[in-house]
């Protein structure tokens, strides 16, 4: 029997991270790449000492109650937390880690991608041209929302929110930002803070979402915040899904209060609001804001890192619980 630990990995992993993990663990994979339920993540962790696991695998306080007594570590393939349940691994002594920092830059990209596509139309006209209904030039072909020089407003001014100000600056956009404590002059660079979010909308011409899910934030982004910004501002979510309140949203862009969206995480995504297919002005994304090589690859070698700091007996460098 190998004594490499033997680690269950919830789904298929780039092939440069899964050669890395075949190196140093005896993993358990899922070929398959569907998610695991509750039941079936227990069954395969019995004789491992760590799992990977996904956002897709909900690892609520029953099921970490349940998991083998020997799995001691537990490393999601994500920044984003809110699938598992910290104080109830803390309790059961489970350590959990995650991956910062490394898809700061792809998730600013799709979210820049999101307010120019939102602002320029670009849904419509892609269609346009996609279906062969273009028919010619006018004055007043296609008219969107300029972006440059205008105000943007951060909802949650961490790593990617201050990545999504450095590439917007390149736009001459004035930044506006929320967050719980101001940030450092240094750091802000000219960003105007606002204790609250309510102090923050009446300024967002656009606004960008960047903050985590947590109870606080659910629905965050209501009917009643909508109608404190201006008319015919713009919305972009890269953040998570529950933070909008889709219903307030779908009728903001249906009266023209908003102008458009560009979405790339929905509440219960896959399944979104049906709704939201029939607006034209609407940009929407199958959560692909960490999509690229590089990134999923740096991602999966963060879970590694954190893997092998914990079986050298040191400290994992990205630990939540
Ligand atoms: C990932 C994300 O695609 O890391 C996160 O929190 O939202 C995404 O960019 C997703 O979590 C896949 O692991």
């Amino acid at each position: 029997m190998s004594n490499k630990p033997a680690v269950v990995v919830t789904r298929c992993l780039p092939s440069a991270v899964t050669a890395r993990l075949k190196q140093d663990y005896a993993p358990f994979l899922n070929e398959d790449d569907v998610g695991l339920n509750a039941e079936e993540l227990v069954r395969r962790a019995a004789g491992c000492r760590a799992i990977l696991c996904t956002p897709t695998e909900k690892m609520d306080a029953a099921t970490i109650a349940t998991l083998p007594e020997e799995v001691e570590i537990l490393a999601t393939f994500s920044v984003g937390f809110e699938h598992i349940d910290l104080e109830a691994a803390t309790k059961r002594g489970l350590i959990v880690t995650n991956t910062p920092d490394v898809l700061t830059n792809a998730t600013a990209d799709v979210a820049l991608l999101l307010i120019l596509a939102a602002a320029r139309r670009a849904y419509e006209g892609e269609r346009l041209v996609r279906e062969n209904n273009w028919v010619g030039w006018k004055p007043e072909f296609m008219l969107g929302t300029e972006v440059t020089g205008k105000r943007l407003g951060i909802l949650g001014m961490g790593r990617i929110g201050e990545a999504v100000a450095k590439r917007a600056r390149g736009f001459d956009m004035t930044i506006h930002y929320n967050k719980r404590q101001r940030l450092p002059a240094d750091q802000e660079q000219g960003a105007i803070f606002h204790e609250t979010p309510e102090d923050m909308l009446p300024y967002c011409d656009f606004l960008s979402i960047h903050c985590p899910a947590t109870p606080e934030t659910h629905h965050l982004i209501n009917a009643e915040r909508l109608a404190m910004m201006p008319d015919g501002a713009i919305v972009v979510n890269t953040a998570r899904g529950t933070i909008v309140d889709d219903e307030a949203l779908i009728d903001s862009l249906k009266s023209g209060k908003i102008a458009a969206a560009g979405l790339d995480v929905f509440e219960g995504e896959p399944n979104i609001n049906p709704r939201y297919r029939d607006l034209p002005n609407t940009f929407l994304l199958p959560h692909i804001g960490s999509a690229t090589i590089e990134t999923r690859n740096a991602m999966g070698f963060k879970c590694l890192d954190n893997l092998d700091a914990y079986f050298k007996g040191n400290e994992p460098p990205d630990r939540l619980a």
